[in-house]
C-alpha cells in the first residue's frame, strides 16, 4: 500500500498514540530548525555560547538577548497545517502529544495538552529558585538579563531546559508512560539527536508500538520505523488526514 494510504489506515485502526514533535514541524510556520544544514540554529550559532547554565553565567545579556529574539520571531509565527492537522487526528483518536519545542504553536493551534520536554520560550524562570517570573515584573524591568524577584542574586532565565540540564521530571514521566500504553507511535520532524527524547519511539517499539517516521531527511529512527514520510509535516499530515476520511467512505 503507498505509505500515506498505510499510515492512515494504521491509525484508523489505532486504539492510542504517541505523537513525537520536534523543531521540523514549525519550520514550515517559519521558525528556523536546530540542526537543518544553512538554515538551522546550530549552523550559525554555537550551542554552548547560547543553551548551557555556563553560556548563561559568563554572559546573561547575550544569552537572554538571544532568546528574546527567536521569543519575538515566534510570537509573530503562526501555527501551520500539520499542528492543525495533529489537532484533527487527536479528535477522532486519543492521542498523547510529546514536543521538544519551545515554541507555543501546538498550543495555539489548539492542543492545549501537549507535553513540552524542553520548557516554553514563553515562560521566565528564576536563575536559582527556579520559581515563575510573571510579565509585569519584566515590563517594569528593562535590564538585560532583569534580576529576579526571588532571590537577591537570581537572574531572569528563558524557561527552557539547556544543554546539561535535568528535564522536567513530570514531563518525562508523563511521556515514558504514554509511550508504555500506545499502539502506534509518530516521529514527526525531529533529527532524533537529542536525548531522553529521542528514546521515546524506541520505548513505544519495546511495548509493541507500530512506529512511523514523517521527516523530509532520514534520522537515527529510519531504520528501526516500520514505515517513512519523506514529506514536510505541514504536507504529509493533512495528506494522512485525506486518506484517513477515505478509509471510512
Ligand atoms: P533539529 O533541528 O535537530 O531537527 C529538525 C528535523 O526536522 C530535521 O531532521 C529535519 O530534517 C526535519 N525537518 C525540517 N523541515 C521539516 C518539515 N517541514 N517537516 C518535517 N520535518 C522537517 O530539531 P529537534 O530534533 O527538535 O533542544 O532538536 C532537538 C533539540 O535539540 C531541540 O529541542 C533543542 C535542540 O538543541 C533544546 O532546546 C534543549
Amino acid at each position: 500500500m503507498e505509505p500515506v494510504r498505510q499510515l492512515a489506515a494504521t491509525l484508523s485502526q489505532a486504539r492510542r498514540l504517541l505523537v513525537l514533535t520536534g523543531a521540523g514541524v514549525s519550520a514550515e510556520s517559519g521558525i528556523a530548525t536546530f540542526r537543518d544544514a544553512q538554515t538551522g540554529l546550530w549552523a550559525r550559532f554555537r550551542p554552548e555560547d547560547l543553551a548551557t547554565p555556563e553560556a548563561f553565567a559568563r554572559d546573561p545579556a547575550l544569552v537572554w538577548r538571544w532568546y528574546a529574539w527567536r521569543r519575538d520571531q515566534i510570537a509573530r509565527a503562526q501555527p501551520n497545517a500539520a499542528h492543525y492537522a495533529l489537532v484533527e487526528i487527536a479528535r477522532r483518536l486519543p492521542t498523547t502529544l510529546v514536543t521538544q519545542n519551545v515554541d507555543d504553536l501546538h498550543q495555539r493551534a489548539g492542543f492545549h495538552d501537549a507535553i513540552c520536554l524542553h520548557g516554553s520560550i514563553a515562560r521566565t524562570l528564576c536563575s536559582i529558585t527556579g520559581q515563575a517570573i510573571d510579565a509585569d515584573w519584566l515590563a517594569a524591568h528593562p535590564q538585560e538579563p532583569p534580576p529576579s524577584p526571588h532571590h537577591p542574586r537570581g537572574l531572569a532565565r528563558p524557561g527552557v531546559v539547556w544543554f546539561g540540564e535535568n528535564l522536567p521530571a513530570a514531563a518525562l514521566e508523563q511521556a515514558y508512560a504514554a509511550a508504555a500504553d500506545c499502539d502506534v507511535v509518530l516521529a514527526i520532524g525531529t533529527s532524533a539527536l537529542v536525548h531522553p527524547a529521542a528514546g521515546l519511539p524506541a520505548e513505544a517499539q519495546r511495548h509493541g508500538a507500530w512506529f512511523a517516521e514523517i521527516n523530509p531527511q532520514r534520522t537515527p529512527l529510519s531504520g528501526q520505523a516500520d514505515l517513512c514520510l519523506p514529506l514536510a509535516a505541514g504536507v504529509a499530515l493533512p495528506a494522512v488526514l485525506a486518506a484517513w476520511n477515505g478509509v471510512h467512505a
